[in-house]
């Protein structure tokens, strides 16, 4: 099979509205990052992009939640994210970033080249509208009850409790998150994909095409999409954060985030090319070109159905695979922002990066525990003590090992210089290494022309293994007792060290794709230049010449304390954020007098109107112990509000007392009264209950925040 002429290799835009965790990392960087340094290393043309996705909601909701605006939002989070990935060794030619005018103006050519060919639909649809906002919704801008585990803080579009997709119209009692008003429905109008009218392409290419060179998860969910009948997808929103639709009748419309974040690929490669005097076109447009997109799960629809149809209708290139990876497990739950469960990739390299002198050996070891857990076929688990192991006992005891072996001995046994090969004394297990080194190579080679990562840096690891048993096979330091009464048993030292340190400079070469800053470190000690590393070189015998000084060892990888694990475990755990407690729940959650409820957003806090009131009257209501029934002068009306505080107050002794009050809360009848609002009440250790109130007498009906 003739080898491709060039490969882009892209890595899922992150969304620039926060930081990212080793969740990402596993999934959609590593893995890209090794197929991309792989590749460099084979001379071949290789082009790999990232960069920032700065549009969506998520955008503007991190703006509120953070008091300031999207601008600023996505340049902090994506100079963040650039220098997070800068310092774990990510090789992306261009970092880009969506807001750029050269992805604004290619997204909106794209929409132009395919409304104008009739390529998408105009559809009349309702959707929810804010009147008071005087804007329509995005799924996120709602909040309401969840039809499915009845949490009362499920979004448009997702339960962040019972994790079920929702539709806005699904969610009961909507509300906007905007007002906090219901939200009325009024008619807009929206272009869409058809994706129905190319399902027998999608069959044909990767059901048929790719049901075997693509992962089986991703054909799996390709086939449930085209088999579930693959309906229309809005590819523009109503919404003032994002591309504008270039169309004269598009009015407060921008394109969807899902429509212009992948086309982030191409205005990329169209940087990197004026950046580098190069040509952006081949890379998208000559069918010998392997373009391979590197995601998590959550997005094969994205870049397998429908970026692929925008791709056809365009004139591009398919993508030739798209390796998705299951989600990263940490400590045994599923990693979460929203309940802070997670290991950002800035608190990795806080905690271990930059407590380093240089050399990136804290980098290599992340890349080496995520690339060895890597979810390539199932979800997989991030646990502290696994990486303790494996950095310790893998990369330590057996690759570390040998290689320090091998220039200690080479030091003492060989005068610090690359023994000769005594081809006339060799043994079977010099013939056995010299066969595992020349065909390691190949044996690597296909793992990761497969995207098989995990399995690849498997036979890195084991060949450093056999490197480790064939010098305990040989055991040069004993032969070196010999020597006094037989001489040519140094030709066996010689031929030990000869190819162990051959064994080593081919660990070096097939190692660099995986852990860079290692084979780097290798590379010094072993005086040669960078060029050793060329692929091309793996399986080759000969690369260290007979003769050569060889510097002192260098540590390759220190050891992970149980302390710094510890350490981890317990700070992972105490910034946990419980996750909403169901009704069930409820009561255990209030024992818990420390317990916070989940964090809300500004928004939310926002919605609730606090009111000053003075207690007017008081009565108690027949046939309940615990109510009361008062009238409350909020300046503007007085209201009469129903309290479960009978237990505490007597009713006479309340009248004229100032209190707070919910003003907002929807009307609730208690006993066949109506209540119209809530006072707030604190409730002190021995359960008593206090009125909240200003600390001097105020006007009624002054606003509380
Ligand atoms: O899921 C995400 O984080 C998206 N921002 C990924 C976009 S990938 C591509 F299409 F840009
Ligand atoms: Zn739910």
């Amino acid at each position: 099979m003739s080898l491709p002429k060039r490969y882009l290799i892209t890595s899922a835009l992150p969304y620039a509205n926060g930081l990212k965790h080793v969740g990402h990392l596993a999934g959609a960087y590593i893995p890209a990052d090794i197929y991309a340094r792989y590749l460099r290393a084979q001379k071949r043309d290789v082009v790999f992009v990232c960069g920032s996705d700065e549009h969506g909601t998520a955008i503007p909701i991190q703006a509120t939640k953070e008091g300031t605006t999207p601008r600023a939002i996505i340049d902090k989070y994506h100079e963040a994210m650039k220098q997070d990935f800068e310092d774990l060794s990510m090789s992306f030619d261009i970092y880009h970033r969506t807001s750029e005018p050269i992805h604004h103006e290619t997204a909106q050519e794209f929409f132009t080249y395919l409304h104008e060919r009739g390529e998408l639909e105009t559809k009349e649809t309702e959707q929810y509208y804010d009147e008071e906002a005087k804007t329509f919704l995005a799924d996120r801008y709602i909040k309401g009850t969840c039809p499915n585990c009845g949490s009362d803080r499920a979004f448009g579009d997702q339960c962040e409790n019972c994790g079920r997709t929702l539709s806005p119209d699904e969610l009961i009692n909507p509300v906007s998150t905007l007002s906090g008003k219901a939200p009325i429905k009024k008619k807009t109008s929206h272009w869409y994909l058809p994706l129905g009218k190319h399902e027998e392409f999608l069959r044909e290419w990767i059901l048929k095409e790719h049901k075997d060179d693509w992962r089986p998860t991703v054909v799996g969910q390709c086939k449930s999409w085209i088999e579930g009948g693959l309906q229309s997808r809005a590819v523009t929103r109503d919404l003032d954060w994002g591309i504008k639709v270039p169309l004269q009748d598009a009015e407060g419309k921008v394109l969807y985030v899902w429509f212009d974040a992948p086309i982030g690929y191409v205005s990329a490669t169209k940087q990197w090319a004026i950046d580098n005097n190069k040509e952006w076109e081949p890379y998208w447009y000559d069918q010998d070109t392997k373009l391979v997109h590197f995601i998590g799960k959550d997005n094969i629809v994205f870049h397998c159905i429908i970026f692929p149809i925008m791709l056809k209708l365009h004139g591009n290139i398919l993508p030739t695979n798209v390796p998705a990876n299951e989600f990263l497990n940490l400590e045994g739950d599923k990693m979460s922002t929203s309940r802070n469960w997670k290991l950002d990739m800035r608190d990795y390299i806080n905690d271990f990066v930059e407590k380093e002198n240089g050399g990136g050996q804290a980098v290599d070891m992340l890349r080496y525990y995520l690339t060895q857990i890597a979810p390539e076929t199932k979800d997989s688990e991030f646990m502290w003590k696994g990486f303790q192991d494996a950095v310790n006992s893998e990369l330590g005891n057996i690759f570390g090992n040998f290689v320090n072996r091998t220039w200690v001995l080479m030091h003492k046994l060989c005068g610090g210089k690359v023994p000769k090969l005594h081809e006339d004394v060799l043994v079977e297990d010099d013939k056995w290494i010299i066969s595992e080194i020349e065909n390691a190579k190949s044996k690597v080679e296909n793992l990761l022309e497969e995207y098989k990562f995990r399995e690849a840096l498997f036979e890195v690891i084991d060949l450093s293994r056999k490197g480790n048993q064939y010098m305990q096979k040989k055991e040069p330091w004993i032969v070196a007792k010999q020597l006094a009464e037989n001489p040519e048993a140094q030709k066996s030292i010689d031929n030990t060290m000869h190819l162990c340190l051959q064994l080593s400079a081919n660990l070096a070469i097939l190692i660099n794709p995986f852990l860079p800053n290692t084979a780097k470190k290798m590379l010094g000690m072993m005086k040669v230049v960078e060029k050793m590393l060329d692929w091309e070189n793996a399986g080759k015998l000969k690369l260290l010449s007979v003769g050569y000084a060889l510097r002192a060892p260098e540590l390759l990888f220190r050891k992970i304390e149980d302390e710094e694990i510890k350490y981890q475990v317990e700070k992972l755990k105490s910034g946990l954020v419980k996750p909403e407690t169901t009704t069930a729940k409820v009561e255990e959650s209030k024992s818990e007098v420390a317990n916070l409820k989940p964090e809300i957003i500004f928004d939310d806090f926002a919605k609730i109107d606090l009111k000053v009131g003075t207690i007017v009257t008081a009565e108690k209501v027949e046939k309940a112990d615990k109510l009361l029934k008062l009238s409350v002068d909020l300046g503007f009306e007085t209201r009469t509000i129903v309290s479960g505080i009978a237990l505490h107050f007597k009713p006479e002794e309340i009248v004229g007392k100032q209190v707070v009050v919910v003003a907002n809360l929807a009307p609730r009848k208690m006993r066949g009264i109506e209540s119209n609002g809530m006072i707030l009440m604190a409730e002190d250790k021995e359960g008593k209950l206090h009125f909240v109130a200003p600390s001097t007498v105020i006007n009624p009906g002054a606003g509380v925040s």
